[in-house]
């Protein structure tokens, strides 16, 4: 099929997968208003087209954490990404490299921490939920530094696991779980033999180093879900700010006051984000949020902003809300299942130049021009 877009490597995605994968991404939590919301309010902001305004070249590079990156875009983290395609965090940590861009390691990836640095020549960044096991915290966070990492993602919205209604129809969970997986993966051949056979071991890489036994798909959603902390609260986090010497971002913010807790808390760094519609069904979409939280702290920490940022125009409209970089979830996940590091590279270039289009059109030529002026909300008393 022609792919010009992430929406074409959706439906790529879409036809490759087995059905319970592909919802597992897709989908969000309870009736997926979230979900809807977030790309919504994105359409419903709309780019000011500015013209003469001697643009000329276009430079889409910009500084976050001390690093440079060729454009303000990074791969967030996301779980299971290597049931997606073989070794498919290796794949997607590979693209990302070779883009100039960081990608996000998640604690419940396939493959491990190592497994994913030694072979690739930039360094990654790892993301890390609020878990009851403080061993494996640890050694998880030990492992990190010491392969090479220095920025640490930490999920803060996932005390408890959203309702994902879609998983239980899908066999992701739910009823017969594993036989309709297997006999999804049957029916689905190019999948099964790329992804199901030779991308094997299909463990969490970071748990099973940990436990020192293989923790297997049917195992993850119990182990997640045992590990979570409802209990948690901003000081039982200060031990991590304390033993982490690197740049902390926190992830999951969605309301000014806690984007200033953050602050005082001593993060580097905040995602605004909604876990990508995944969580509390009916929130705010991100876009909605991130004005009121850029006006709150924007001099005092580097704000990222996820969910819903499907093309290159979603990044300008984010960054012109206040964001200085956008992560990728869901559209990055889709071109690595159709295509692997290969779709991925380009998904980063088709984003890229959906960027320079709406620069060029917008009259700006480099990232820090990109203001609020460059948009305009079409919602009454939306943003
Ligand atoms: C995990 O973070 C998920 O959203 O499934």
């Amino acid at each position: 099929m022609i792919i010009s877009s992430s929406l074409d490597y959706r439906e790529a995605a879409r036809r490759r997968l087995p059905p319970f994968l592909f919802h597992y991404i897709d989908g969000g939590a309870n009736a997926e208003q979230t979900l809807r919301r977030n790309t919504e309010d994105l359409n419903n902001l709309a780019l000011c087209q500015r013209v003469l305004r001697s643009v000329g070249e276009i430079d889409l590079s910009t500084q976050i954490f001390g690093e440079n990156i060729d454009m303000p875009v990074v791969l967030g983290p996301v779980g299971l990404t290597g049931m997606y395609a073989r070794r498919g965090e290796v794949q997607a940590a590979h693209a990302a490299a070779g883009k100039g861009i960081p990608f996000t390691l998640s604690t419940v990836s396939v493959c491990s921490i190592e497994e994913v640095q030694n072979q690739v020549n930039r360094a990654i960044w790892f993301q890390l939920y609020v878990l009851k096991d403080r061993g494996f915290m640890k050694n998880v966070l030990e492992r990190a530094w010491a392969a090479g990492v220095r920025t640490l993602v930490f999920t803060v919205d996932m005390p408890v696991p959203g309702s994902r209604y879609r998983d239980a129809h899908s066999g992701m969970s739910g009823p017969n779980a594993s036989v309709r997986r297997l006999w999804q993966a049957i029916t689905h051949q190019r999948w099964a033999w790329s992804v199901g056979l030779f991308g094997r071991p299909h463990d969490l890489g970071n748990v099973s180093a940990y436990l020192k036994r293989k923790i297997k798909l049917e195992d993850y959603v119990g182990w997640l879900g045992n590990n979570f902390d409802p209990s948690i609260g901003w000081h039982d986090l200060q031990w991590i700010r304390d033993y982490w010497k690197g740049a902390m971002i926190l992830k999951g913010i969605l309301d000014p006051r806690d984007a200033r807790d953050a602050v005082k808390f001593g993060a580097n760094g905040i995602v605004v984000s909604n876990h990508g519609g995944r969580q509390l069904d009916g929130v705010l979409s991100t876009v909605r949020a991130l004005p009121a939280i850029a006006d709150a702290v924007k001099d005092e920490l580097t704000i990222l902003v996820d969910s819903g940022v499907r093309s290159g125009l979603d990044v300008v409209r984010m960054l012109a809300l206040g964001a200085d970089a956008v992560l990728l979830g869901r559209a990055y996940i889709y071109a690595l299942a159709a295509d692997g590091e290969q779709g991925v590279r380009h998904l980063l270039d088709i984003i890229a130049k959906e960027m320079q289009v709406a620069m060029t059109l917008t009259g700006v030529n480099s990232i820090s021009k990109i203001t609020r002026d460059s948009v305009v909300s079409l919602a009454p008393g939306s943003v």
